[in-house]
């Protein structure tokens, strides 16, 4: 078998992805009618066409653009739909997603509307695909700590459907430090905590994210590399970091897929895993990102095999779970 079936065959769990990023310009332009919104764009191909960025936050004001076309439960719903039914192409049996709740309870959408849609959604996808999957809630960044805790009390009644916390959105001038109060209430509400860090920002970053927000999960975490103590400490404690290598090309955090540090990571000995981040804006889904890494010729079929092992692995099912995936 060839590397490339070998890789897309393999089950794996996905355990970065914003599900408002998996917004596909065709289904941007059925909503828009659906909604009667306006969107400043004539076809799908001037959309696709948009998608060139040069950082993270070029990506991100066209990202929230874009979101605007959510309205009801039913969009939600259907997006999150559409993302399972090509996550379970894939082969991903297990999905954690982020959600971005301040994206929509600031142009009006209730907090309800958008977890409900997206509840729907998911377990439909474990009706139909056996693809179980779990929520994760992210504050943004660039907003303030009171927003965050405001949004931590709109999350009181939907505790028991939320498995974590996440920190996302612009990165550099938004240390992890801003929301140590707020990953502090998290924590003592029972909800475990991730945050992106080292994807634009430092490897103090990272150093934050570990100590002053008890991450039990890294979202990308590239620039730990720049840090070989925090790297041998990232290996040491067996931190999972959730690796997206088309987004980090599109974004310009690597400047040529072949030169990704993936390899590195994984010599290391880091817990890495793969993941799409942002699918319909950065060009792939999981299998794609897989599969980018191969023409380098760095990695073979046992670390690829391990990357997928290591998405169970890290991920927030309980070990019986886990076991069953492996
Ligand atoms: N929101 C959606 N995708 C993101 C990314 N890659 N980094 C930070 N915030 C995001
Ligand atoms: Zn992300």
């Amino acid at each position: 078998m060839n590397l490339d079936a070998f890789v897309s065959g393999l089950p794996k769990a996905e355990l970065h992805l914003h599900i408002e990023g998996s917004l596909e310009p065709e289904m941007m332009f059925a909503l828009a009618a659906r909604n009667k919104v306006e969107i400043p764009f004539k076809s799908v191909e001037e959309v696709r066409a948009a998608y060139e960025f040069s950082n993270l936050q070029d990506f991100l004001d066209i990202y929230y653009a874009g979101a605007n076309v959510l309205r009801s439960e039913w969009d939600f719903c259907d997006l999150a739909t559409a993302y399972f039914d090509r996550a379970a192409a894939d082969n991903v049996r297990h999905a954690e997603i982020f959600f971005d709740p301040q994206t929509h309870t600031d142009r009006g959408i209730p907090f309800d509307v958008a977890i409900d849609g997206l509840l729907a959604g998911m377990a439909s996808a474990e009706a139909k695909h056996g693809l179980t999957s779990k929520l994760i809630l992210c504050f943004l960044r660039h907003l303030d700590e009171e927003a965050a805790f405001a949004t931590l009390k709109a999350a009181e009644p939907w505790l028991d459907r939320i498995a974590a916390v996440g920190l996302d959105s612009s990165e550099l001038g938004h240390p992890p430090s801003k929301f140590e109060r707020v990953f502090a209430r998290a924590g003592e509400m029972g909800l475990l905590r991730v945050a992106h860090a080292g994807e634009e920002g430092p490897a103090d970053y990272v150093h934050e994210a570990l100590d002053l927000l008890h991450v039990d999960r890294l979202d990308h975490g590239n620039r730990s590399l720049d840090d070989p103590a925090l790297t041998a400490r990232l290996a040491r404690s067996g931190m999972t970091l959730t690796v997206c290598p088309l987004s980090n090309l599109k974004l310009c955090v690597v400047d040529d897929i072949d030169a990704h540090p993936i390899e590195r990571m994984l010599r290391a000995g880091l817990r890495a895993t793969i993941n799409s981040d942002d699918p319909a804006y950065f060009g792939g889904y999981v299998n794609d990102n897989y599969r980018a890494l191969i023409p380098a010729g760095r990695l073979d079929a046992k670390d690829f095999a391990r990357l997928a092992r290591n998405s169970f692995l890290g991920s927030f099912l309980p070990d019986d779970a886990v076991a069953k995936h492996l």
